[in-house]
């Protein structure tokens, strides 16, 4: 009989309903899991506000002591969805008292902190994961497979967008992403840390950077104080914007690939468009999240008159993790991701194995936001930390 994995989760908003769905539905898709989990214990700041989300999202118990919950003996996996301000603490403390650990992206707000995460989980000896949810779309996997069997080649190019909308009204308020002391930083940790660790994923280290950054709104309305929010008085106050709106950098590769990105919150149209595109020798892939069931893949290694971009559907049982889904064609979504997560977490957590991207996978993310904020800052190019 599978062994049993009792959950804590800590935060019951966005990502705290993304993790609630996976745990729920893990055992059920995919029976052959190592460890089921038993949705024990959902924690927030506000007792009536997480007991409804508690309800909601199907955990048996709550608590608004996130330190008391860390420390329970019946909790074996303790999960943080809290705003980056709070990981280091609550994923430190966890790791200290044996717990495993399953951070949300970024792993922290800065090197320090994260530095400092790393070694407690290496210490404790307990299993750690960021989650990078996008290392587990199939077709972004199955991409990594055709890499590693060859199909591309030797890789030139990496070159990555992601681009939101979200706040390019002048009046959309003041909310904690906007504000560096929760945060760390505006799209560059948020949609950067994405990205960057797809090119960790796909392509390898980096060597050296260099890039820009700007806020186009400086300040915004204050939020009325809530749960999440800067606890500010609302009405028509405004207060400083501390992030960066967009920005963009290029980068060189240990391989020697080349590698150019772009993130912001400013691009009109664009709802969530993580984009990727790569170029070989010996083919190229291209890859759409808000297409994410596709991939486009070029041959080069066929005859000129046949070569083209063709597009793959991600869908058939040999692609990675779909066999636990519908017959081919019956596409998945963005949910998903998070179930593939949770699935080799447990998996790693029953058999005692690694499990990719841990939190030194984290932490070259966080080497690598570091020195694009020097460079930004420099304006010349910054090696990155390894
Ligand atoms: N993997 C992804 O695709 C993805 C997407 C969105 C957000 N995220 C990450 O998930 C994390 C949470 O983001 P979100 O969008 O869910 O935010 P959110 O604002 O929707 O929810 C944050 C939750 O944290 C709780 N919280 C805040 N401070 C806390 C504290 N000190 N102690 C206990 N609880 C606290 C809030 O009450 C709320 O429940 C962030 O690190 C973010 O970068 C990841």
């Amino acid at each position: 009989m599978a062994q049993h994995v009792n959950v804590a989760l800590i935060g019951y908003r966005f990502m705290g309903k993304s993790h609630s769905n996976a745990y729920r539905q893990v055992a059920h898709f995919f029976p052959q899991v190592g460890a089921v989990p038993e949705m024990k214990v959902l924690c927030g700041r506000d007792r009536a506000a997480v007991a409804e989300a508690a309800q909601q999202l199907g955990w048996q118990e709550v608590n608004t002591d996130w330190r008391a919950v860390v420390r329970r003996s019946d909790i074996d996996l303790v999960d943080i969805v809290t705003p980056g301000n709070a990981h280091a603490d609550i994923a430190i403390a966890a790791a200290q008292a044996g717990k495993h650990v399953f951070c949300e992206k970024p792993l922290a707000n800065t090197v320090a902190e994260a530095e400092r995460m790393v070694e407690a989980v290496e210490k404790a000896g307990v299993r750690n994961m960021v989650a990078f949810n996008y290392r587990r779309v199939p077709a972004v996997a199955y991409a990594r497979q055709l890499i590693e069997e060859g199909r591309i080649g030797r890789i030139y190019h990496f070159r990555a967008r992601y681009l939101q909308d979200w706040i390019m009204d002048p009046d959309f308020p003041l909310v904690w992403r906007l504000d560096k002391g929760a945060a760390g930083s505006g799209p560059m940790g948020d949609l950067g840390a994405h990205i960057i660790d797809l090119a960790h994923y796909l392509i390898g280290d980096f060597d050296e950077v260099t890039g820009m950054a700007e806020t186009f709104i400086k300040e915004r309305p204050l939020l009325a104080a809530t749960d999440s929010g800067l606890g500010a008085s609302g009405g028509t106050t405004k207060g400083q914007v501390t992030v960066e709106d967009a920005a963009a950098f290029v980068a060189r590769f240990t391989s020697g690939a080349m590698g150019v990105f772009e993130v912001t919150r400013f691009a009109g149209g664009n709802k969530n468009a993580n984009t990727f595109e790569i170029n070989g020798s010996k083919g190229s892939i291209r890859f759409n999240l808000e297409r994410l069931d596709e991939l486009e893949f070029l041959d080069l290694t066929v005859p000129s008159t046949e070569q083209g971009f063709r597009t793959i559907l991600i869908t058939d049982g040999a692609h990675p993790y779909m066999a636990a889904w519908w017959p081919a064609g019956h596409i998945i979504g963005w949910e998903h991701t998070f179930t593939h997560e949770v699935l080799d977490l447990l998996n790693a957590i029953a058999s005692s194995s690694a499990v990719a991207p841990d939190f030194r996978d984290g932490l070259r993310v966080q080497y690598v936001l570091d020195a694009v904020d020097r460079a930004c800052a420099s304006h010349r190019w910054e090696r990155v930390t390894r």
